[in-house]
């Protein structure tokens, strides 16, 4: 308990607020005047958890439950494959690639095996570039891997494409075990991948009906591979319970870390703040940004409000990496258009500690950084550039963990869904759905030549043919050929 209570998130969010450095910041009335509005986006949002619309809070309980038989088949599998590959894409691969590259050693594969505990190579798959996917194909042993396919809808072209393939290739090498080296994560009733599962025996794990994919990292979408690659998933489920409970117990702005996110992102969007930096201190959390952009991107992207009526909605998140994208894209953050808010993410306490090595025959402007640790120094370019963008006037907010490790994780994460759910209430739009992303995927459907998909097919090519007139190749030729 200690541990846990140690170990809890803090935010400080005095880079939002102003000050004599900060003029232009918010007034503290103008944030605490958004109580009532944020105690009845609240209200909302637990009606809607009871009528099942944020089942990744409402189902973590019942998650908790099945583990064990999760990482049963974890262990088990673990020890007989040498590669484990998830094929998937968006929600159903940036969440087990956050918490894999959060939690596990950075180079997990270069590791020898006794190294990673025995445990097999991890690899996502998330697009169909057809070098990358056979450049995987070439250095994987397919005798010794085992494939997740992913899907929540048991649809998607990708994912589907990407198993078509391993399935050939499987059955060709592997012959009449091909099925064991195929698990699948997908709904319990829906989709194409389903039928084909129980037809074939493939072991099945289920997403459940009301989490939708950038909500499912704690469902077998993330757990499973999660806990193949030997991570505490007990942790990062209490992690993620402990959070769930706070924010769903807490009033008021000061103790309810998703609703004091969300009112501060809602002010800065009211106030023509259009983009949200994400910028962890911490390569571990790189591809948290990238899952995060997308959680953001696609529940808050929104053309419609609940009501039908036309609005346009959504800040654009941006992926930041400290310290290495100080020296990319600060200087835009600190001098270029005010319609940005960073959040930085740090960790108080790296697994790892380097001291860098004192030289007393080096010049005297290099010999300052000498015993010190390169944690200092991280540290240091951290408070520096947030001095730096307070001086510049620009907003900015931090998210404090303690440590990086399966507890912290398990909570970052559902701050971030919860602060999204509260973002989706205040913008009155539906947070859960992503009709942009359909359409994209049906226009695939139709130019793949998938039945019943005719009409929009012809409709796409009128489409093309109107695009291949302003094509030009820059010698004077515009024929519709290029
Ligand atoms: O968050 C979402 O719903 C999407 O990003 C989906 O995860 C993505 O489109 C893949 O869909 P599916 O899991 O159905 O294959």
């Amino acid at each position: 308990m200690d541990n846990q209570v140690r170990s809890r998130i803090t935010l400080d969010y005095t880079g939002m607020m102003s000050s004599s450095q900060n003029p232009k910041g918010f007034k503290e009335k103008e944030l605490f005047d958004l109580q009532n509005v944020m105690d009845q986006a609240q209200a909302s949002l637990l009606i809607r958890r009871d009528a099942g619309e944020l089942d990744f809070s409402k189902l973590l309980d019942p998650m908790k439950a099945q583990l064990s038989g999760l990482i049963e088949y974890a262990n088990a599998v673990a020890a007989k494959f040498d590669n484990f590959v998830v094929l998937g894409i968006g929600g159903s691969a940036l969440g087990p690639l956050a918490i894999h590259q959060a939690l596990n050693h950075y180079y997990y594969n270069d590791l020898p095996p006794e190294k990673r505990g025995h445990r097999p190579r991890f690899y996502v798959m998330d697009n169909i570039d057809p070098v990358r996917f056979n450049e995987l194909l070439q250095v994987l042993d397919p005798r010794k891997t085992l494939f997740n396919v992913v899907s929540k809808s048991g649809n998607t072209s990708e994912t589907m494409a990407q198993f078509l393939i391993v399935r050939d290739t499987l059955r060709r090498v592997c012959g009449e075990h091909y099925a064991e080296h195929i698990v699948i994560t997908t709904d319990k009733e829906k989709g194409n991948l389903l039928p084909i599962a129980l037809k074939e025996g493939y072991q099945r794990f289920v997403i459940p009906a009301g989490i939708g994919g950038r909500f499912s990292e704690l469902t077998p979408v993330g757990l499973l591979a999660a806990a193949i690659c030997g991570i505490d998933v007990h942790q990062l489920l209490e992690g993620a319970l402990a959070m769930d409970q706070c924010i769903r117990n807490s009033k008021g702005l000061l103790s309810n870390p998703a609703q004091l996110r969300s009112a501060l992102a809602h002010l800065s969007w009211q106030k023509g703040k259009n983009i949200s930096v994400f910028m962890p201190y911490a390569d571990g959390l790189k591809t948290m940004a990238d899952w995060y952009a997308q959680l953001w991107a696609e529940s808050l992207g929104k053309r419609v409000d609940r009501q039908g009526r036309i609005v346009h909605v959504g800040q654009t998140p941006v992926k930041a990496l400290g310290v290495t994208d100080q020296h990319s894209q600060v200087q835009l953050y600190a001098e270029g258009p005010d319609d940005k808010v960073i959040t930085f993410v740090t960790v108080d306490k790296f697994k790892e500690t380097r001291e860098i090595p004192i030289d007393l025959e080096l010049p005297e402007d290099i010999q300052f950084l000498g015993g010190r640790t390169l944690e200092e120094l991280l540290f240091a370019e951290q408070k520096a550039t947030e001095y730096a963008l307070t001086l510049a006037g620009r907003q900015h907010q931090k998210i404090m963990l303690s440590s990086l490790d399966a507890y912290s994780v398990g909570q970052l994460l559902l701050l971030l869904e919860w602060e999204t759910a509260y973002m989706g209430e205040l913008l009155n739009i539906n947070a859960f759905d992503q009709p942009g992303v359909e359409e994209g995927k049906n226009g695939t459907y139709a130019l793949m030549g998938r039945k019943g998909y005719e009409e929009r097919k012809l409709d796409i090519e009128e489409y093309e043919i109107t695009r291949y007139r302003l094509r030009t190749n820059f010698y004077g030729q515009t024929d519709e050929k290029y």
